[in-house]
C-alpha cells in the first residue's frame, strides 16, 4: 500500500493533468540543528498555467524552485515533470530533462558577457546539437518576440537591465521548454521595467501555452498569476486562484 501523504495536496492545476507536481517534498540544511528550507510541499501546476510563488525572505522560494528545476535534490519526496520522476533519474538524465523541458530565468540575468545577445540565445540550442543555421534563425526569431530584433549583435553590457532580462527570457525559451522557471525576474529592475517584464511573461504564457512558475516579492506577479502559492517557513500555507482576465 502506498504511504498516505502527510500533508494535504495543494493542487493549483484547476483539475487538469499537471505538467509538474511534487509529492511530500522536503529539503533540509543542518546548521547545529535541522532546518527545513522546504517542508512537505505538495503542489501541482497544470499545463499552460502561470503560477507565482510568494512569501517572505528566507521562506524557501529559491530552494523550492531549485528542486522543481532539478538543479538540487530533495532530502525526501519527489518531483514529477511530464510523467518523469526526478528520483528515478541519475545526474545525466536530469541534466537532459532540464535542457529539453525547462527554461530558467534568474534575477541577475546570468548572460555570458563576451557573447552577443544572439549568441547567448543560441547557446542552449547548440548544446542539443541543432545545426548552427537553425539556431541562428530561431535565436533571431526569439529576440524579435521579446522586442529585441534590433539588438541581436549587442553585448550584454551594451544593453539596459530590462533588455538583458529579455535576452535571458529569449534564451530560456530557446529549446521550447514545457516549463519556464523564474526566480525574482523583476528583482533587479525598476518598477516600470519590472511591470513590462511581467506583461511579457503573461504574453508568452498566453501565446505559447508554456507553463510558468515565477518566484517573486512583486505583488504585480501574484496579480498576473492564475495560481499563487504562499510559502512560510518552507511550507505552503495558502493557495489562491485568480480568474483569468
Ligand atoms: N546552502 C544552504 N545552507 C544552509 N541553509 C540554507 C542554504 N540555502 C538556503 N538555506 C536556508 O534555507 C532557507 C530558505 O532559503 P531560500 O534561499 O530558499 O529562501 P528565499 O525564500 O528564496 O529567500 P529570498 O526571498 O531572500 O531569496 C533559509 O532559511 C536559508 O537560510
Ligand atoms: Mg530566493
Amino acid at each position: 500500500m502506498k504511504p498516505e501523504s502527510r500533508s494535504p495536496p495543494h493542487a493549483g492545476d484547476g483539475g487538469q493533468v499537471p505538467v509538474i507536481s511534487t509529492k511530500d517534498l522536503n529539503k533540509t540544511f543542518y546548521l547545529g540543528k535541522t532546518i527545513y528550507a522546504v517542508k512537505d510541499v505538495n503542489l501541482a501546476v497544470g499545463s499552460g498555467e502561470f503560477a507565482a510563488v510568494v512569501g517572505p525572505s528566507g521562506c524557501g522560494k529559491s530552494t523550492l524552485l531549485g528542486l522543481l528545476g532539478g538543479l538540487d535534490r530533495p532530502a525526501s519526496g519527489d518531483v514529477v515533470l511530464d510523467g518523469q520522476r526526478y528520483s528515478r533519474l541519475r545526474e545525466n538524465g536530469l541534466a537532459l530533462l532540464r535542457r529539453r523541458k525547462i527554461g530558467f530565468v534568474f534575477q541577475f540575468f546570468n548572460l555570458i558577457s563576451h557573447l552577443s545577445a544572439l549568441e547567448n540565445v543560441m547557446l542552449p540550442m547548440r548544446f542539443t546539437g541543432k545545426p548552427a543555421r537553425a539556431c541562428r534563425s530561431k535565436g533571431t526569431e526569439l529576440l524579435e518576440t521579446v522586442g529585441l530584433g534590433e539588438r541581436i549583435s549587442h553585448l550584454p553590457l551594451q544593453m539596459s537591465g530590462g533588455e538583458q532580462q529579455r535576452v535571458a527570457i529569449a534564451r530560456a525559451l530557446a529549446n521550447d521548454p514545457a516549463l519556464v522557471l523564474a526566480d525574482e525576474p523583476t528583482g533587479n529592475l525598476d518598477t516600470k521595467t519590472g511591470e513590462e517584464m511581467i506583461r511579457l511573461f503573461v504574453r508568452l504564457n498566453r501565446e505559447r501555452g508554456q507553463t510558468f512558475i515565477v518566484v517573486s516579492h512583486d505583488a504585480k506577479v501574484a496579480e498576473a498569476a492564475d495560481v499563487v502559492f504562499s510559502l512560510s517557513d518552507g511550507e505552503i500555507v495558502k493557495v489562491t486562484r485568480n480568474p483569468r482576465a
